[in-house]
């Protein structure tokens, strides 16, 4: 098992397939793009697929999910759905993605094994998403997000950033949209972890100002506590259900004493948080040829190491070097 000096257990591992992105959303990356990784950094297919067999099969992960950068931008994303699809136990997969292409790829990854796919989504309006990713695509992204729900990988789950002045008015309608489309929405609370440190906690939407806009239009009803298990989301459900939408604070409201995500970055790097500022090098070991259980033992080990919480609301919090881009979602 993957357990920490707190108690927690990692059952959810997600992986990381690329940096890369073909979008620029404001909050995430520069206009002109990042410094990508190099290839030989990259983990190969190979690769990604035995760690995530030593985790399944050795260390209790029970769920895989798929994010990048953009994970559709990688050639060998539903190959290595298919392998991880026949491990034993067999593992619940999931895909965060910008929906960009998945119109094109949605049955051939349920095919393969794909249970789930969170598509992010910040705005119903064109302009408006190209002020925000810098991109003319959001047409793309509901022909993607309308072949998830017809390839049968639901429940579709629609993630959403409100940026000030940009999208902070959308909440409604974008929960009225959900519902009606049959999406669930989660409002995520913008993190310190874009790559130009833009991020302002002055300047955040937090969960209560969502929560106020959304109540100006649906009544919404706290869910219990011990239905939100370790899920990031605290949900409600709207005008009596059965429709719900999720609210991830994990600036205003953390959530880490419930955590159990352990992350593997695309250049092979185990990370414990989102906030964590070291990470535990999985990919010397697997070129090095150690045997599976020496790799299982080094990430017990950072596991081990992992911190109480973010360290966000701490004087000294300085954001991780790597960017939410290269991390994974
Ligand atoms: N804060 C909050 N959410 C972010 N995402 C990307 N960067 C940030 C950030 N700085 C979101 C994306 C996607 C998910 C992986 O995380 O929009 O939905
Ligand atoms: Fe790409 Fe996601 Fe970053 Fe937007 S938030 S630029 S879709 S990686």
């Amino acid at each position: 098992m993957l357990i920490d000096t707190y108690g927690r257990v990692a059952t959810d591992l997600r992986v990381s397939l690329t940096d890369r992105c073909n979008l620029r959303c404001t909050y995430c990356m520069p206009e002109e793009g990042l410094q990508w990784l190099a290839k030989p950094d990259l983990l190969t297919d190979d690769e990604i697929v035995r760690l995530i067999t030593i985790a399944v099969r050795d260390l209790g992960i029970e769920e895989v999910r798929f994010t990048g950068g953009e994970p559709l931008l990688r050639p060998g994303l539903v190959g290595i759905v298919e392998r991880v699809a026949r491990l034993t136990p067999r593992p619940q997969m999931s895909l965060t993605t910008n929906g960009i292409g998945l119109a094109r790829t949605a049955t051939a990854l349920r095919d393969a094994g794909l249970d789930r796919v969170n598509v992010s989504l910040d705005t119903l309006r064109p302009d408006v998403f190209q002020a925000l990713t810098r991109r003319k695509r959001h047409d793309d992204v509901l022909r993607g997000l309308e072949a998830a729900r017809a390839a049968g990988l639901t429940p579709v789950k629609v993630n959403t950033v409100l940026m000030p002045g940009l999208n902070d008015d959308e909440a409604p309608d974008l929960l009225a949209w959900a519902i009606e489309n049959d999406y669930e929405l989660r409002f995520i609370e913008q993190m310190p972890l874009d790559a130009q440190h833009g991020w302002k906690r002055d300047g955040m939407i937090t969960a209560g100002d969502i929560l106020a806009s959304l109540r100006t239009r649906f009544e919404l009803t706290a869910e219990g506590q011990e239905a939100r298990g370790a899920a990031p989301a605290e949900r409600w459900t709207v005008d009596g259900g059965p429709h719900r939408v999720g609210v991830i604070a994990s600036v205003t409201r953390p959530f880490c004493r419930a955590c159990d995500r352990t992350r593997l970055t695309a250049d092979g790097q185990v990370r414990t948080c989102l906030f964590a500022t070291e990470e535990t090098d999985l990919r010397a070991a697997l070129r090095s040829d150690a045997p599976d259980a020496e790799i299982g033992r080094i990430w017990k080990q950072a596991m081990w190491g992992k911190k109480a919480g973010s360290g966000l609301d701490d004087p000294s919090f300085l954001q991780p070097e790597r960017p939410m881009s290269a991390i994974g979602g």
